[in-house]
């Protein structure tokens, strides 16, 4: 097979891209006609990140990067606060997810429990001290801009009887036709995201949290990701995919404008019971095919995505901020970008259609006889899920030409709690 020349420029080629859109046409019947020619909503141009990335530190928070753009493994991040850590901040490079399930005959008492137990353990944890029960407080020392976020599932609803004050949109996503999903990532009551700079620092703070839960959540599943290497200190949301790709150049803005996107009750609207301030976040796991994925040339994947690998820029552009240019046809009249393009069928149809993207790259020891078990734990926060995620995945799931490479084995919908105040514990006011 031959290696892909990143000098390779023809995106004027009808070969590859008309091969890619005939299989996809076969394979599913798609509209591909249906997307619409210029999409005004793109926040291309209107949501880019801020030169910094548009990412605010929580107050009180300690700085996660420098005006050099320098972190120290002694950097802490704030617990308290309106709002939990780990939704809006820069993610660190190192990260787990980890689902867990109430234990069966579960009570509200039993989630009041869960909670002040880990009010306690994560405000010690990311305070660089350990928990009370810790017998290796010392690997709590180095925090490493460590944050936990938690979130809960339809089950701990039900568990709590609180069913009627379940937001409509807190359930398993509608099945898709892509979707391929494996026992082994189901939908749980609970979710923890561990975030931190250093992997020793999320491995401490993960053990502790699932060991102090224990018997009033048992942990069922862990998904572990990574970003950015350590030394790459630049603050933002953008990295490179196991593609190769430049993945979250287009994001809601999170220091303020975009606000009601991401946080429940930003914009003053009513809020489901105790969620005001939380948000929801969606993970699906998403296994990338590295061996097929290898036998595409550089061409049909800038096609697949509609950027360019180096950079990310819109094919029709030279920047990543370029806003792409969805007229643009090449000398036979084909498209540039792709109707079939990730990019274009990801656009916002509606203005609300926006998410915030935190996603991390994995790469598990492969199964016996397989080379690779790589992909992407899709992470995404808003606001209302039906109503901003679900209208995009379902045009994903219709027509995506990064669907040839990509297949959804696991998905989860939580809602995050709002933050915990000083004396306050987390979900206290859902609980109440
Ligand atoms: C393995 C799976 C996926 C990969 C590798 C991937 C990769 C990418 C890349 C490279 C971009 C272009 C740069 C950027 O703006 O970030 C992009 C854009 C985007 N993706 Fe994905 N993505 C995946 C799955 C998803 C899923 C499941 C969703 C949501 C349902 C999604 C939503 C978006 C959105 C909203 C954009 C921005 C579109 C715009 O330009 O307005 N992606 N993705």
């Amino acid at each position: 097979m031959a290696r892909p020349d990143p000098s390779e420029q023809h995106r004027s080629a009808p070969g590859r891209r008309a091969v890619l859109r005939t299989g996809l046409l076969a394979a599913g019947g798609l509209g591909v006609a249906t997307v619409a020619a210029t999409s005004p909503t793109s926040p291309s141009s209107a949501g880019l990140p801020a030169p910094d990335g548009g990412l605010a530190e929580r107050p009180g928070s300690s700085p996660g990067t420098g005006a050099s753009g320098t972190r120290s493994a002694g950097d802490t991040v704030a617990f308290r606060g309106a709002r939990q850590a780990g939704v809006v901040d820069a993610p660190q490079p190192f990260a787990s997810f980890v689902g867990l399930d109430l234990p069966p005959g579960a009570t509200r008492e039993t989630c009041a429990r869960l909670m002040r137990v880990w009010t306690d353990d994560i405000e010690r944890l990311m305070a660089a001290r350990g928990p009370l029960t810790d017998l290796e407080p010392e690997l709590a020392a180095v925090p490493s801009r460590l944050s936990v976020t938690v979130a809960v599932g339809p089950g701990f609803y039900d568990a709590a009887g609180l069913a009627a004050d379940r937001p409509a949109w807190l359930a398993p996503l509608p099945s898709l036709p892509i979707d391929r999903f494996t026992d082994d990532w189901p939908q749980t009551d609970l979710l923890l995201q561990v975030r931190a700079d250093s992997p020793v620092a999320v491995a401490h703070a993960q053990r502790r949290l699932v060991v102090g839960a224990d018997p009033l959540a048992v942990q069922r599943w862990v998904q572990r990701g990574f970003r950015e290497p350590l030394t790459d200190t630049r603050p933002g949301l953008v990295f490179r995919n196991q593609f190769g790709q430049v993945d979250g150049t287009v994001q809601p803005r999170v220091d303020g404008p975009d606000d009601p996107l991401v946080w429940i009750g930003g914009d003053g609207a009513p809020a489901p019971k105790g969620l005001r301030d939380g948000s929801s976040v969606v993970v699906r796991r998403i296994a990338m095919n590295l061996e097929t994925w290898d036998e595409a040339d550089r061409t049909a994947r800038e096609n697949a995505v509609g950027r360019t690998l180096s950079t990310g820029a819109p094919v029709t552009g030279e920047r990543a901020s370029d806003p792409p240019d969805l007229l643009a046809t090449d000398g036979l009249g084909f498209p540039v970008i792709d109707a079939a393009s990730h990019m274009r069928r990801a656009m916002p149809a509606e203005p609300h259609e926006r998410i915030l993207r935190q996603p991390y790259s994995y790469d598990d020891a492969p199964a016996p006889g397989a080379r690779t078990n790589t992909g992407l734990v899709f992470v995404s926060f808003q606001a209302d899920p039906v109503r901003q995620f679900l209208p995009l995945q379902r045009r994903l799931a219709e027509a995506d030409l990064m669907n040839i490479w990509t297949t959804p084995i696991g998905s989860g919908v939580y809602a995050v709690l709002p933050g915990a105040q000083p004396g306050e514990v987390l979900g206290a006011a859902l609980l109440a």
